[in-house]
């Protein structure tokens, strides 16, 4: 007896589980109805169209705040790298072959130095040297201050059209990574020490400073002349020193430009190697 009234309940159980999937006698699929499904699926569409509108909103708010031209957040100004030209972390100069100096070397240094033509440059403005050049706000295209590659002396490969290496004392160029909005404070210099050896160097402009007028860079598109001011040191390897690796580093001395930071030794910093030889 018990067999046949289980059997009854599964039967039940069975069209029960069916009916909750779809009922034919109400009409409803998974327990709704047909207008309750489409009320649903209304409610979804207009609550989405409605976050699509607002997402399109803001994001249009924002790019009229926008200005092309002018970045807008800058108030965290990052520390600009250091670099070397030559680009190059062992520079070595076989006196002996000029072939070789002059196209690792010398020919890089000429194309690096081409947008550094001094007629070129005297398109640019002759700013007040020692002061910020800083333009305004409304004007679209800046101005940029002119760097004659002159400046570099017999560093600007003009008189000494192999920068020093053909007499066994080579010129490196250092420049500071362009970085919007930075005003060093103080008077930035370049100061090249050689870690165990002694070697006398020269800096171009004189003692190795970066003007003040080269700064703020105003970014890319609104400062399409600018160049960053340069500083050239030159070595002057004795001929006792030939055949040995001299390590030279350079720092951004005398502003408040970053040049000890332990985790990153490029910033306001470089250090390279030097090797003159017969
Ligand atoms: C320097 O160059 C000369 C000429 O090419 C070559 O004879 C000499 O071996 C080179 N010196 C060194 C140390 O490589
Ligand atoms: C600088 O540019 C002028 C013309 O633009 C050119 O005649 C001259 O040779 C260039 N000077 C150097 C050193 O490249
Ligand atoms: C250059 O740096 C060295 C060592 O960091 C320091 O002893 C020297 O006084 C500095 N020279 C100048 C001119 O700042």
């Amino acid at each position: 007896m018990a067999s046949t009234e289980d059997k009854a309940v599964d039967k039940e159980n069975v069209s029960n589980w069916k009916d909750s999937i779809y009922n034919p006698r109400t009409g409803e699929l998974l327990g709704r109805t047909a207008s309750s499904w489409g009320l649903i699926l209304l409610f979804y569409l207009i609550f989405y169209c409605f976050l699509a509108g607002m997402f399109a909103l803001t994001m249009w708010v924002m790019l009229l705040t926008l200005d092309e031209y002018t970045p807008k957040y800058r108030d965290r100004v990052p520390h600009p790298g250091l670099v070397i030209r030559p680009n190059s972390v062992d520079i070595w100069v076989n006196i002996s072959d000029p072939e070789k100096y002059k196209t690792a070397y010398v020919k890089p240094l000429e194309s690096f130095l081409e947008s550094y033509n001094d007629t070129e440059q005297e398109k640019n403005k002759l700013c007040f040297s020692g002061e910020y050049f800083e333009q305004e706000d409304n004007k679209m295209e800046k101005e940029a201050c002119q760097f004659k590659r002159s400046l570099l002396s017999s560093c600007s490969g003009l008189s000494d059209t192999t920068f020093g290496y053909g007499e066994g004392q080579p010129c490196v160029l250092l420049k500071m990574n362009r970085i919007i909005g930075l005003k060093p404070r103080g008077e930035p210099y370049i100061n090249c020490t050689a870690k165990r050896n002694v070697v006398q160097m020269s800096y171009f402009p004189t003692e190795g400073r970066f003007d003040k007028m080269y700064f703020p860079y105003y970014g890319k598109k609104a400062h399409g002349n600018y160049v960053q001011p340069l500083v050239a040191v030159k070595l002057l390897v004795s001929p006792e020193d030939y055949g040995t690796e001299m390590t030279i580093e350079c720092r951004v001395d005398g502003s408040d430009i970053r040049n000890n930071d332990d985790r990153d030794k490029f910033l306001g910093r470089v250090t390279f190697r030097v090797k003159v030889f017969k």
